[in-house]
């Protein structure tokens, strides 16, 4: 297990207070052995089993331009390994087989609905969705449950700026999130067949309205592939991943706290709030540290992901 190192604006993994050269010889010779983080499904190309979305119309705005403000510096996570280790459990709970699986997922077109407390409800197909908005580039920090983590490049636009589309009414406390319902389409269903699909999610609604929470449409400088949630999800960088929901086709505003999917499997291990917070642990495991999915490096976890500037805010209880 590599070192953890202290800097000021983040806690390096060894690797980055190693000189490049040293480095870069180090993974060429673990890459010779076949060690290096993800080598045994490192294929061609990372959507070689049909991953990118459908007709994926509106390409012409990726690459969009870095937000300054979450351009860290930090070396992003290796593209191939991340569209190669996925949590869909619409498809698979093997997170090598997911981007085997999504050939039959058809992701043009995609309506997706915002509705209940509302003044303007809207339903619009996903693609005149990305039309119509100014789509940034963000690096993020994400952060798993299971810890492990990665640094990848999203693209796509705050989700405060469609809420405000639709003019949420006082009423409206709480966001609610769904994904789509086709187990034609994805063999996931079936096989926990136990779950209470849809997959859904939820925020508080000053938690939805954070600048940080992202409607998501690209990664990577391109537009979503199928296993990163095509052709829409949230990024919620300051929470546990399952809070990121993908492949979104409903946003309600509701009255109530709405019950999501991993709450009602395991309150207790997939909690409603789940803020990253390495003293908390999950009931089963430590969350302290966390893995980078590429390098293997062990890293410390920071309190909300490293965003407490911009959220601490929201939990300051009085
Ligand atoms: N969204 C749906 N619809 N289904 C899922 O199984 N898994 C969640 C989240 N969103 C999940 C989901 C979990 S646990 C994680 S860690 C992230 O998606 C993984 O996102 P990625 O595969 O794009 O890295």
């Amino acid at each position: 297990m590599a070192n953890i190192i202290r800097r000021p604006d983040w806690f390096l993994p060894e690797r980055l207070a190693t000189p490049e050269r040293v480095f870069m010889n180090r993974r060429h010779f673990m890459r010779g052995l076949g060690l290096a983080g993800g080598a045994a499904f490192l294929g061609a190309s990372p959507f070689a089993q049909g991953g990118p979305a459908d007709a994926p119309a509106g390409g012409a705005k990726y690459p969009a331009a870095r937000n300054p403000e979450f351009n860290p510096g930090w070396p992003l996570s290796n593209e191939k390994v991340a569209a190669n280790y996925n949590n869909f459990y619409e498809f698979s709970t093997n997170k090598a087989n997911v981007a085997k699986l999504v050939g039959k997922f058809v992701t043009s077109p995609w309506s997706v609905s915002i509705g209940g407390l509302v003044d303007q409800p809207l339903t619009l197909d996903a693609q005149e969705w990305i039309a119509q908005m100014t789509l940034e580039e963000r690096v993020y920090r994400f952060r798993c449950v299971e810890a492990w983590s990665m640094i990848v490049p999203w693209t796509g636009f705050p989700l405060s700026q469609l809420l405000a589309k639709v003019a949420p009414q006082s009423g409206a406390k709480f966001v609610r999130f769904e994904t789509f319902n086709r187990p034609d389409q994805a063999p996931g269903f079936e096989r926990l067949s136990d779950y209470p699909w849809p997959y859904t999610e939820g925020l508080r609604l000053d938690e939805a309205m954070n600048p940080l929470t992202m409607v998501v449409t690209g990664v990577y400088g391109k537009p979503l592939p199928k296993q990163h949630g095509a052709p829409l999800r949230i990024i919620v960088p300051w929470k546990y991943g399952y809070k990121s929901i993908k492949s979104i086709v409903k946003i309600d505003l509701v009255a109530k706290q709405p019950k999501t999917l991993w709450e009602t499997i395991n309150p207790a291990e997939y909690p409603f709030e789940s803020n990253v917070n390495p003293k908390v642990p999950h009931p089963r495991w430590s969350q302290a540290t966390e893995r980078m999915i590429d390098t293997d490096d062990r890293v410390a976890t920071q309190l909300f992901n490293g965003y407490a500037k911009y959220v601490e805010p929201l939990y300051k209880k009085g």
